[in-house]
């Protein structure tokens, strides 16, 4: 990709997990014709080497020794019937894509996401990417520490109640088992840990828009967005 001249368009949806972000963000970034960065999946990759590694989840000394020589890229492919390319991950040179979303890997992601040396590693790989292209990147500190120039920033939250809903109808439709508390559980205990982690904790930025997505359906969260993104941007 050769670096652009003038400045890209860079918009950062944060918020915790499931309240939609990866949804939005790729319908965003279809509609205007960006990239879509879902720096999560990066967080996971890093997951998936230390849990290769036998990398003890509770030991972020022994994480942030082990995450040195983690080789994490990006490229996009395009996809039938879409302008959109889709990313996927590289995992020294290996396509580790379709394995990013289990539960083992996510818990490893949120625990290995509180060390200061993977979020340095993975900060130039998110600023780099937003730098050569117009994207949409979604995240826990991207309106906060990754692009705090970007043009448009959107806080993207809902209730716990209803996220875990939404988790759950996932895992039902996959034919996955699931118990609605325990999934209501995890949620709260993932956004305790994103929220108070000393290093990049996911909150506001004071110069987002919060938009609760409770009572919203994917359209009307995406309309919302592209008239916020319309008085913003362009
Ligand atoms: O959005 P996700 O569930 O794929 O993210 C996986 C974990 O990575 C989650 O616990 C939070 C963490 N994460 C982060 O700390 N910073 C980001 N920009 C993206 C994800």
């Amino acid at each position: 990709m050769e670096e652009n001249t003038e400045r890209t368009v860079n918009i950062a949806i944060d918020g915790p997990a499931g309240a939609g972000k990866s949804t939005i963000a790729k319908a965003i970034a279809r509609r205007k014709g960006y990239i879509y960065v879902d720096t999560g999946a990066m967080f996971r990759a890093m997951a998936i080497y230390l849990l290769r590694k036998g990398t003890d989840e509770d030991d972020e000394e022994a994480i942030g020794r082990d995450c040195a020589d983690a080789d994490i890229t990006i490229s996009y492919r395009p996809v039938a019937g879409s302008h959109t390319p889709e990313q996927r991950v590289l995992l020294c040179g290996e396509d580790v894509t379709d394995g990013l979303r289990t539960e083992q890997v996510g818990n490893m992601a949120s625990k290995c996401s509180v060390v200061p040396a993977v979020r340095d590693k993975l900060k130039e790989l998110q600023r780099s990417l937003a730098r050569k292209e117009n994207v949409v990147m979604d995240g826990r500190d991207i309106g906060t520490v990754i692009l705090p120039d970007a043009q448009v920033k959107i806080y993207l939250t809902a209730s716990v109640g209803v996220r875990a809903k939404r988790r759950y109808d996932e895992l039902i439709a996959r034919g996955e088992e699931a118990d609605l508390d325990v999934i209501a559980q995890q949620i709260q205990e993932r956004d305790r840990r994103d929220m108070t982690r000393p290093v990049a904790p996911l909150t506001q930025a004071e110069d987002a828009i919060l938009v609760d997505t409770s009572d919203m359906n994917v359209e009307q969260v995406t309309e919302r967005i592209l008239s916020i993104i319309k008085n913003t941007v362009i």
